[in-house]
This record gives C-alpha cells, structure tokens and sequence, in this order.
C-alpha cells in the first residue's frame, strides 16, 4: 500500500494541526513539558533506566507524528547515560508507527521551536525516510550513547500487531499517543490493545494524554492494571497502566517454522567466519550491542573475496509494483545509506552519494521502467523517470538512453569499506581479527558446543557446510576490468547501469562490470571475460566519445557471487534440515499453523551470505536484522520480508508441494 503524507497547518505559534483529523500533534505551546510530564514521567523512565539490568532498554510509540516525544526522550536518556555510565542498561531502542508521515519540511517546520532538540532533530532530518510501508532503522548518536529508531510506516492496526516477536515480550514502556480517540476512532480499536498486551514485557508501562473511557477498558481487558492520574495542565484526567500478568501468546497466525528465535546461549562473545563486507557489517553492529567480537579470516588480508573488487554499485532493484523483493532492496538501499553516511563521518573510505542511472538498454527493460512510471507506487526520492537528455546532464557525459534515475545511490569501494568497518569496530568495542585462519567445519562444531554464538559469513565458501545443512546455494563467477580514466571520462558523475555498470573515476579508475559464469567458480582473471564485458558496454555506450576513447587495458580481478535460486540472501539461524524435513514432512496437508512446532536448529549457528550480485545495498541492514534475532531484540523488518530471507525456506516450500527438496 502506498503511503500518504499528512497534510499538515501550522498556528500561529508554530504548532502543528492535522488537517485531516483537526487535532494539535502536540501540546499547543507547551510540547516538551506536556511530553515529560505524560511520557516520561509517568512510564517513571529515569528511574526505570537506573533499575534496568538489561542492555537494552526498548519504548514503543503510537503514533510518531513530529518525533517530539522520542527525541525528547532520547535525550532524556543521554543525559541517564551521562550521570550513570557504569549502569549496564546502555542502549534506548524507540519503536514508532506512522500512518501519515510528515514531509520533511513540516517536520522541520514543528520541530523548529525546541532548539534545545536542535542536534537530534539535524539527525532526524538527514536521516529522514522516504514514504515506503514498512520498517525504517534510524540510528542516533549523543556522545557516545546510540539510540535506535524502528519507525514503521503503515497502519498500527496492521503494523503493530504484525510486529515480529518470539521473544516473551519485547516492550518495556508505551507512549500511547494518538489523536483524541473523539477525531480518531478508527485508531483506537481492540486490536491496537491487544497488541499492545502482546508486545509487553513483564511489567511493561503505559502511559498516555488521554482519560477516555475506551482506551481504559481496552487497556483492562487486555489485562492491564489501569489507573486515572492527574493530566497535563488544564486537562483533569490521563490514563497509566501496567501489564503485570502476561497473556498467553498464540502462534496461529505465524509460521512456526520460519521464527527467528533468540540464541539460546546468552553468550557475550560472537565469532564471525569471513573477512568480507558480511562480516565487517556485523561486527561493527555487534560492538554496538555490547557483544565482544572476534573474526576469523582465511586470507592474510580482509576483502579477498567477492567483497575485493574495486569499487560497485549501491542502488535498490525495483519492480514496478511493491512486491517482498523490491520491498527488501528498497529498506535494506535506505538503511545502507543511512549506514554508509554515519561511517563516513568516523572513519575513511570509498564511497560517493552521486547517484545512480539505469538506463533503458532494451525495449524490455523501457516497458518495465514504463510501467513503474505509470503505477507510480514508488516515491520520486527514490526513483524517477528521465529522458536522456536529463540523463547525460546527471551523468556529466553524453548518453543516449532514457532511464530511471536513483538520486540517493552512487558506488562503494568495498575493500576500503570492509577496512573501515572493522577499524571502527574495535574503536567503539572489544573486536579482534585473526587473519590467516581457515575455519573448518570442525572447529564451528567445537564452538558451537561451547555455546559460542558464530556467525557464518563465509561467501561462496559458505557451501563448506553442506554436509552440516544441506541449502541450494548458487555460486556465480563474475569479473570486472579496471579502466583507467581519461580526459573526457573523468567528468562521469554517476553511476551508469544497464546489462552492466560502470562507475565514476576513483583513484584514477573506472570499474566495468561484470560477468556472470554460473559455469565456473574460480578467481582467475581472463582475457575472453574482458572481451565479454566490452562487449556488453559497447552495445550500449558505443558511438560517444568519451567512451569510445577509454583505453581497453586487460586489468581487472575475478571473484564468486554466493547467490541462491531465488536471488534473496540466507539470514537466520543454521538449519537442521534432516529433523526439520521429519517434523514439517506434513506441511503439504495445510493444517493450522500451531500444529507445527518451532523449528529445532543448530541453536548458536547463524548463515550470513547469499548476498549474491547486491551485497553492498543488504549487507548493513541485514546484519542488524541477524544480530536482532541473535539478541532477541526489535527486529528491523515485517515478518513477510523475514520470512523470504530464512535459510530453510526452500526447504518449507518443497515439503509443501510435496517436491524433492533440491541443492
Ligand atoms: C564481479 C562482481 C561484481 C559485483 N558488483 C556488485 C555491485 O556493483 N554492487 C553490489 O552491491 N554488489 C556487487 N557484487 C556483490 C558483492 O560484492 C557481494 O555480495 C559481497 O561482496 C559479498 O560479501 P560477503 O562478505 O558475503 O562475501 P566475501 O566478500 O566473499 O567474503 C567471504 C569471506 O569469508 C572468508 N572465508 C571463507 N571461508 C572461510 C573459512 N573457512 N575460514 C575463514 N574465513 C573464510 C574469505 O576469506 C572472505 O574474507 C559483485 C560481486 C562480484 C563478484
Ligand atoms: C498526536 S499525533 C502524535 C504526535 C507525536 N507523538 C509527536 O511526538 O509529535 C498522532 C499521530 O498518530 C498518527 N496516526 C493516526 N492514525 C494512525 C493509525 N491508524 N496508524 C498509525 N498512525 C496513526 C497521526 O498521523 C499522527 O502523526
């Protein structure tokens, strides 16, 4: 479903009104101390911080709106972390949803009177997401406390109760806001409540602005302990409560076999297999969860892999219409910039925002980029048509195709990336790296009884484990060509896309890319490889000059792609396929869900890889997606998008066609 923005008012003292629902979005005048007084003080959070023995400390929202009460209260718990750095309670993880996001410049507007926000509202601002369904991680920093943000778009009667959990409740504290459930009735249903009831931690508190007869029997039926306070200034009455007696959880409407459950073993200790940009994204994750971090590379150096060449594309594939594959590339483009930007404030590496073409090479592909023009599902922030006019004046060089232009993309130079990440992993935690280590799979087994959580991010070696868990991975050669820039080339200003790329200069090269030989799965550059990469480019940028000047020197380095049959990565734990096939062997027979168990895995072993020819755009956030499962955190994703990554997915999938399962 495509979401809409608010349309927004302001009063003359700057706060905001829905136009649609004629309600304030905050206190009128008087925001921040309406915030404090509802919000924080009474969910008791300072106090609830000093008390909290776990790392993670999570508040859930109803109802982003303007971002008032959680950057207020994100500092708020700056300023806990500031007073008590030794308390273990280290890190705050805010959960919002939003039906109608504001549009930058509104936010900007209402946020404007707090300038005492003025640094986190800059955060959010930059780090603002476009108008797509769905969960968008924001990280925040003040100091050297970091906040998450998983701000879902879409309605909370769908968002919220489709919240992926299988934990015992992840919520420790609720800001339940809204619009007054006078102008918003359609908000304030039984589902929001029992979702809520579902979604709470033992002892989880509540507190909102209003005294509504509704939202108190909601709450109570729900098995909340409810009680009616003071209000906010003029306002007589407010409701807190607390969920001292969990509910049952039900499974029924989720397929047990693809839960993510939290590793059994609550190690502080992770162990990383792989030097690529897999591992480099996960360890620098890691060390912000607190979780020491050692990594385990066979080469001598990090980045020998596929994750070595010298530099790559960063944009989302998108289909016309809003399926789970465009839906993946488009989160995983959004937080991987939003990741990229962060790091390139701390630490040096390769990396340009200069944007991405993709050109209409074929008459296919102008049908397909016809048609997402036409539907229209997808905002223009993210993608939009151009002519080629337009396009040769984004690229700098002349060329003679429409296209779509990506304007947020450019290209990483992944060496220096993985570099990067694993130098800023050991700044901010405890990370080591030990390189000239080849792992067998004997040494995981070893781990793995020792309860270590290990994290495979092995690439194409990956498929070592094949005898452990048999998964059909995929192994594709591909090859680029280092083209050395010259006078007229060096004006290329973004990235050119069709059947190939071809990136702007860096260090006085151009990367030409790339083969895909799902016939070979050595490293060995060839002469014909080149021929074929030519040959591809010529096809489409022959007849300019600044192309047609490049010197077609055989340079360039060859590497495999672990990619899988349905092109989606593998995140999740190991599976143990042989007693998974046992205990789905019925699947074919469609009963109800709760008639399967949760699935039995190799509890402390994780598979990252898979990321096939898009490593760079997933990898960020699919590793706060596994180290979310591995903690037992929020994860960063609906169940949907969760499910078509699960390592054991084509396993299901043939049970319940009743198909040999194939490697
Ligand atoms: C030609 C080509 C072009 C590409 N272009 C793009 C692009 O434009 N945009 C994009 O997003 N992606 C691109 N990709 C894909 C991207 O490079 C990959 O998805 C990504 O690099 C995969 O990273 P990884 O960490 O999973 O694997 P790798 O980078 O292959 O890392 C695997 C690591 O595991 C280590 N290892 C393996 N076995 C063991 C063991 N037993 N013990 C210890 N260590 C072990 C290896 O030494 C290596 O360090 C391209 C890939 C290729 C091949
Ligand atoms: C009073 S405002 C929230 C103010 C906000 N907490 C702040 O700090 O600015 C209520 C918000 O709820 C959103 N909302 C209304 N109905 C919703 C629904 N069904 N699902 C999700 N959000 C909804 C509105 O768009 C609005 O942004």
């Amino acid at each position: 479903m495509p979401i809409e923005h608010a349309k927004v008012s302001f009063k003359q003292n700057g706060t905001p009104i829905a136009d649609a629902f004629d309600d304030v979005y905050f206190n009128d005048g008087d925001g921040l101390r309406e915030t404090d007084y509802v919000f924080i003080e009474h969910n008791r959070l300072p106090q609830r911080w000093i008390e909290h023995t776990q790392f993670t400390f999570v508040i859930a929202e109803t109802g982003f709106g303007s971002g008032l009460n959680c950057l207020r209260a994100m500092q708020h718990f700056a300023q806990f972390r500031k007073n008590h750095p030794d308390l273990p309670c280290r890190h705050l993880h805010l959960i919002s949803t939003e039906k109608y996001p504001l549009q930058v410049t509104d936010l900007q507007t209402a946020l404007a009177q707090y300038p005492s926000l003025n640094d986190l509202t800059q955060q959010l601002i930059a780090q603002y997401p476009v108008a797509i369904e769905g969960c968008h991680r924001l990280e925040f920093s003040i100091d050297t406390t970091r906040i998450s943000l998983d701000l879902w778009f879409g309605d909370i009667l769908t968002t919220l109760p489709s919240l992926p959990m299988e934990t015992d409740g992840l919520v420790d504290a609720w800001f339940l806001d809204g619009f007054a459930p006078s102008k918003n009735p359609e908000m304030w249903q039984p589902e929001l409540f029992e979702a809520m009831a579902r979604l709470s931690n033992f002892n989880a508190t509540i507190a909102t602005f209003t005294a509504s007869g509704i939202v108190k029997r909601g709450l109570s039926e729900m098995g909340f302990t409810v009680k009616k306070v003071k209000g906010f200034g003029r306002k007589r009455e407010m409701i807190i409560a607390i969920l001292e007696q969990r509910p049952k959880q039900t499974t029924e409407n989720r397929a047990p076999y693809y839960a993510r459950l939290p590793c059994a073993y609550r190690q502080q200790t992770i162990r990383i297999v792989g030097g690529g940009i897999a591992s480099g994204t996960i360890a620098l994750q890691a060390v912000r969860m607190g979780l020491k971090v050692e990594i385990y590379c066979r080469d001598e150096q990090l980045a020998q892999g596929a994750s070595g060449n010298h530099s790559g594309g960063l944009y989302p594939q998108l289909t016309s219409d809003i399926s789970i594959a465009s839906l993946i590339q488009a989160h995983c483009f959004g937080y991987a910039m939003r990741f990229y930007n962060d790091l390139l404030s701390r630490q040096d590496f390769g990396y340009e925002q200069c944007g991405v073409l993709l050109l209409a090479h074929s008459d296919a592909v102008k049908q397909r980029q016809w048609q997402l023009q036409q539907k229209g599902l997808w905002p223009s922030e993210l993608v939009k048509n151009i002519d080629a006019k337009q396009a040769s004046k984004l690229a700098g060089v002349e060329l003679h195709h429409d296209g779509l232009f990506v304007p947020q993309g450019g290209w990483v130079d992944p060496p220096s990336l993985v570099n990067a990440l694993i130098e800023q992993a050991k700044l901010e935690g405890d990370c080591t790296l030990h390189t000239l280590n080849h792992i067998s799979n004997e040494t995981i087994q070893t781990w793995q009884a020792k309860d270590i959580s290990v994290v495979i991010a092995m690439g194409h070696h990956s498929s070592q484990l094949q005898s452990l868990a048999p998964i059909p991975y995929r192994l594709v050669k591909g090859q680029i060509e280092h083209v050395p820039s010259n006078e007229q080339s060096q004006y290329l200003r973004a990235v050119i896309c069709h059947k190939g790329y071809f990136t702007p200069a860096y260090n006085g090269y151009h990367a030409l890319g790339s083969t895909y030989d799902k016939s070979k799965i050595d490293s060995q550059y060839r002469t014909e490889d080149a021929q074929i990469n030519w040959h591809t480019h010529d096809k489409v940028m022959a007849g300019h000059t600044w192309y047609d000047t490049l010197e077609r020197d055989t340079h360039g380095r060859a590497s495999v792609r672990c990619s899988t049959p349905d092109h989606q990565p593998l995140l999740g734990a190991l599976p143990n396929i042989l007693r998974q096939m046992d205990e789905y062997q019925a699947l074919y027979k469609a009963l109800p869900l709760h008639h399967y168990p949760l699935p039995v895995n190799y509890n402390n072993l994780y598979l990252f890889t898979g990321l096939g020819s898009r490593g760079l755009t997933t990898a960020p956030l699919l590793s706060a997606v596994l180290l979310a499962e591995i903690t037992g955190k929020p994860l960063p994703m609906s169940q949907a998008l969760l499910d078509a990554l699960q390592p054991n997915r084509f396993l299901i999938r043939s049970l319940i066609r009743q198909a040999p399962y194939e490697t």
